[in-house]
């Protein structure tokens, strides 16, 4: 285990049983359809591959970066479009997947504009879900994982753009992020 970890929150192995079972729903809900899967980067990149290789209908990928926590631990409330779609979403059933919602600001924001341009639909996969965090009323379509209000971190989610690569979901030592 890493040194600035605390404790092991969700394991790799429970993450990746998760992600089998979110792909078989996804695969039955958009057989026929085509999606256009969008990964939210960056913290949504580790579960994008994982979960995309157990999809099993036709789809197209596309990235997104926004951005709204910046370098602290809670949300700034400003969300920031840092990269844009390459591919039109319009007439496009759109998938929409998040490593984590928290505030839902970000979503929230992000589904307004992909239905501004016009996608058939929208829908939401999340990895991780903090419902205790919300201060906008929004819902995942698909949720992996409930998580207590703590500041945790790896599978893609970072503390000052660190610990990404960990392959589990971890809970920070308290003295890492308030010294
Ligand atoms: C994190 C996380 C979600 C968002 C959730 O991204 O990856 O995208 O915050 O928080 P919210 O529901 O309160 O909006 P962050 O802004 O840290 O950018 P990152 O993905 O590049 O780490
Ligand atoms: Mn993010
Ligand atoms: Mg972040």
């Amino acid at each position: 285990m890493h040194n600035d970890i605390k404790e092991v929150l969700i394991s790799e192995e429970e993450i990746q049983q998760k992600i089998l079972e979110l792909g078989a729903t996804l695969s039955e809900d958009y057989k026929g359809r085509n999606p256009l899967v969008i990964c939210v980067l960056k913290g949504a990149f580790v579960f994008m591959a994982d979960l995309v290789k157990r999809i099993e209908v036709p789809l197209e990928i596309d990235f997104m970066a926004v951005s709204s926590y910046g370098a602290s631990t809670k949300s700034s409330g400003v969300v920031k479009i840092v990269k844009d779609l390459d591919v039109s979403v319009e007439d496009r059933d759109v998938l929409i997947v998040e490593d984590i919602i928290d505030s839902g600001l970000t979503l929230s924001y992000l589904i307004e504009i992909l239905h501004g341009r016009n996608a058939k639909s929208v829908r939401v996969v999340t990895l991780f879900d903090k419902p205790s965090g919300r201060t906008v009323n929004l819902e995942a379509d698909y949720t992996g994982f409930n998580i207590p209000d703590a500041f945790i971190v790896g599978y893609g989610l970072d503390y000052a753009e660190h610990y990404r690569n960990l392959p589990y979901i971890g809970i920070l030592k308290p003295e890492i992020y308030s010294s």
